[in-house]
């Protein structure tokens, strides 16, 4: 699913010049979960921007489901997502003037979907927020504005899905529910799921753990 080598990215300027990633190596087979590891600053993030086609790397070869991403620019990176990618982010990202079911709709529209709105209620209904349809973001919880992030994510029947700290601004309680809920989709969509954690339980639920250290993988495990 993922076959990246020797990935590299240098970011700012001058004394704040950082090398984020660092000759990255990695092969990710389809229906893995992976979870990645690390201190903060360990490049987590980018890595995950970059493998999800959301930030080019400067250097390496990328190829996503068999697209070579190394190769695009920034539109035929969302070209090459749509529909084929989902992404979840620590702090939801939602658009505020739209209602929950518009949140998870719009994308499948524009991936040109058919039926976005059923297909959107259906996502929603199977994350337990059949209730909060016509609700904003801002009339939302936390926890029930991730689980629209993830209905959004996985409305597409995509390939693969990210998440970066999702349980990351989420209370502990709230936390567990999302992350069963993320595992519970992505298993039902037979997505390949890589995850962004600092968290070593939630980590250990995957099947794969990879840790970072100064934009270099440094371990490599199966569970
Ligand atoms: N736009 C940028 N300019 C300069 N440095 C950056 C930029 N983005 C990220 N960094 C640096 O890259 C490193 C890795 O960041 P990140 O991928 O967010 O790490 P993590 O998710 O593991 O905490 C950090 O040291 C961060 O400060
Ligand atoms: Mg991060």
């Amino acid at each position: 699913m993922i076959i990246a080598q020797n990935l590299g990215l240098v970011l700012g300027e001058g004394d704040a010049r950082v090398t984020v990633l660092d000759g990255v190596d990695l092969t990710v087979m389809a229906g893995e979960t992976v979870a990645l590891l690390g201190p903060s600053g360990s490049g987590k993030s980018s890595l995950l921007a970059v493998l999800a086609g959301l930030e080019r790397a400067q250097a390496g070869t990328l190829s996503v489901a068999g697209q070579d991403f190394s190769g695009l620019g920034e539109d035929g990176l969302a070209t090459a997502r749509r529909g084929r990618i989902g992404v979840v982010l620590q702090a939801f990202h939602l658009l505020p003037t739209m209602t929950a079911l518009e949140n998870v709709a719009t994308p499948l529209d524009l991936a040109g979907i058919d039926r976005a709105m059923p297909r959107a209620r259906a996502e929603l209904e199977a994350v337990g927020l059949g209730h909060r349809l016509n609700h904003y973001p801002a009339q939302l919880s936390g926890g029930e504005q991730q689980r629209v992030a993830i209905a959004r994510a996985l409305a597409p029947a995509p390939l693969l899905l990210f998440a970066d700290e999702p349980t990351g601004n989420l209370d502990h309680a709230t936390g567990d529910a999302v992350a069963d809920l993320l595992f519970d989709r992505a298993r039902a969509a037979r997505a390949t799921l890589i995850m962004v954690t600092h968290d070593e339980a939630l980590a250990r639920r995957c099947g794969r753990v990879i840790r970072l250290a100064d934009g270099r993988v440094i371990s490599d495990s199966m569970a």
